[in-house]
């Protein structure tokens, strides 16, 4: 087992390694004093893993409840919250217990915010089940839901007392589930760290895998810890979301957030290219780990779709929206746009 700290409001470990599951107890029983948990996970989750992750609770001396609801990112909605938080008040959950998210950034997300907001805030770890959560969203307090209007519109930051990473998991992946933490991964390496965007290149990111989500963490922790609250240097985590999230949006939800990432990073670097805000080969550098992941890079909707939809999106900031663009591989900014702005650089994006 590898563990990163993470520096925040709160500091807490991130461990990494094989065969966690079953340890998730004595682990658990480490960071509260609390023997009560809820453990909330979805319905692909739950059938594989559940079971273990109760058996380790009960073996630490944990009484384990578990709620289950249905998985993907259509249910990550204030329905599901709001049953959630009905479960924990109907089992009697006090802040002095705990909760456990078992799962992707659906559940993580989902759970996280219950947990921030049930009784005004109680203990809650993270257990990511898939690549992209165990990369990207279940480190850094980030928790939310998304309402009619947008992606993720109610939140809270909110830290985790632990994450807990059991890399075995991502055998049970879908390729395409795999590729989308590929996209967040791309991500970090292209913003901060272009030797790892040239060992993602090269090396079987199978094999090495508890390698690379380690650089992933090492490299979000390093964010979180100089802006927690996204007030400046955590916008660069955005590369790709401006769009990405718009075209999540126009998909209904259809094309995942891992995705919709990978298609955003190609636009926003086809966009920050035509503007004069990145040299030329960014564009391809992305097209290259897109393909190498298997990530598409065309986008299915035009730029009247676009714009309307990420103008609901939370970045923006009254009349402007900041969006992220490389300056060079491995280092970027962010550029200050206003709404025409925005709409030149969605159609200068296609
Ligand atoms: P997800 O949680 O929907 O999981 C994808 C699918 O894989 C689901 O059907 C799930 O049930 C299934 N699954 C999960 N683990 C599995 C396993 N081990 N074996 C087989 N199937 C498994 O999606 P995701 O890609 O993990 O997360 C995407 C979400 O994360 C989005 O909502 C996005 O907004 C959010 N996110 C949040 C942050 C943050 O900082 N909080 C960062 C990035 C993304
Ligand atoms: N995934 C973006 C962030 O955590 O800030």
């Amino acid at each position: 087992m590898e563990t990163v700290m993470v520096n925040a409001s709160s500091a807490y470990p991130v461990h990494i390694g094989g065969g966690l599951l079953d340890r998730c107890g004595g682990l658990l029983a480490a960071v509260t004093s609390s023997r009560r948990c809820a453990v909330v996970t979805d319905s692909t989750v739950g059938p594989l893993y559940a079971g273990r992750v109760r058996a380790s609770l009960e073996e630490a001396g944990f009484t384990p409840l578990l709620y289950s609801f249905p998985a993907g990112e259509q249910n990550k909605n204030l329905t599901i919250y709001g049953s959630i938080l009905e479960f924990f008040a109907q089992n009697r959950l006090t802040r002095s217990d705990c909760i456990v998210a078992l799962g992707g950034g659906v559940v993580g997300d989902m759970a996280g915010f219950a947990a921030a907001t049930y009784q005004r805030g109680v203990d809650y770890i993270q257990m990511p089940t898939t690549f992209l959560a165990a990369s990207d969203s279940s480190v850094g307090g980030k928790t939310a839901v998304d309402l009619a209007a947008g992606k993720n519109l109610a939140g809270a930051f909110w830290q985790p007392k632990m994450v807990l990473c059991d890399t075995d998991t991502f055998r049970t992946l879908p390729a395409d589930t795999f590729a989308d933490g590929a996209a967040e991964t791309v991500k970090h390496a292209l913003i901060k760290d272009r030797d790892f965007l040239g060992f993602l290149m090269t090396a079987d990111v199978h094999q090495s895998i508890a390698q690379v989500v380690r650089r992933n963490v090492e490299i979000k922790a390093a964010v979180v810890g100089e802006d927690e609250f996204e007030r400046g240097a955590r916008k660069l985590l955005n590369f790709g979301h401006t769009l990405g999230h718009a075209i999540e949006k126009c998909s209904g939800y259809g094309v995942t957030h891992g995705h919709a990432v990978g298609i955003g990073m190609a636009l926003a670097c086809r966009a920050a290219e035509r503007l004069g805000y990145s040299p030329a080969g960014t564009l391809d550098a992305v097209l290259a780990a897109n393909g190498r992941f298997g990530l598409p890079v065309q986008c299915p909707y035009g730029a009247d779709e676009l714009y309307n939809a990420a103008t609901g999106d939370k970045k923006r900031d009254g009349g402007s929206i900041d969006v992220v663009v490389l300056e060079e591989i491995g280092r970027a900014k962010t550029v200050r746009l206003d709404m025409d702005g925005l709409r030149a650089f969605t159609e200068a994006a296609l």
